[in-house]
C-alpha cells in the first residue's frame, strides 16, 4: 500500500454536511459524484494532499443506509492507495483477509476499489483503491 488516499466520512444528508465542511475547511468541494451501482453520493475535499469523501445514501438499500441505522454519522472508511489492486486484493486474501467484493469495482472519482471486511481489520473499514489509468 502507498498511502492514505482519502478517508470517507458518512453522512444522512450531503447537502447540510456539504456546507458543513466548506465551513471547516474554508473551501468548496472540488467534486461531487453519485454511484448508482453502490447506492451513494459522494463529494470530496482537498485538503493539502489530503483528501476527505463525504458519502451519503441515495436509496434505503444502500450500505450507507444501513450504516446509518446502526452509528451515528462520522468516520466511515479509510481508504489506501495501491498500485495494482489485483495483487494487493490476492495479497491480502492469502494472509486470510475477507474482502467484501471478490472483484475490483468501479468507484468514486475515478478509481477502482474494493473493501476489506471489518471483522478482519479491527473493526476499521478499510478501502483499496487504484487510479484508473
Ligand atoms: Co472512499
Amino acid at each position: 500500500m502507498q498511502k492514505i488516499e482519502h478517508i470517507g466520512i458518512a453522512v444522512s444528508d450531503i447537502d447540510t454536511s456539504n456546507k458543513v465542511f466548506e465551513k471547516i475547511f474554508g473551501k468548496e468541494n472540488y467534486k461531487s459524484e453519485k454511484i448508482e451501482l453502490e447506492g451513494v453520493i459522494t463529494s470530496f475535499f482537498q485538503i493539502g494532499e489530503n483528501k476527505i469523501e463525504l458519502v451519503a445514501a441515495t436509496n434505503s438499500d444502500s450500505p450507507i443506509s444501513k450504516f446509518l441505522s446502526k452509528n451515528r454519522e462520522g468516520m466511515h472508511h479509510i481508504a489506501f492507495a495501491v498500485d495494482n489492486i489485483q495483487a494487493e486484493m490476492e495479497r491480502l486474501k492469502n494472509e486470510g483477509i475477507t474482502l467484501l467484493n471478490d472483484f475490483p469495482k468501479k468507484g468514486a472519482d475515478n478509481k477502482l476499489i474494493c473493501f476489506l471486511h471489518p471483522k478482519d481489520t479491527n473493526g476499521v473499514l478499510i478501502e483499496l483503491c487504484q487510479e484508473i489509468m
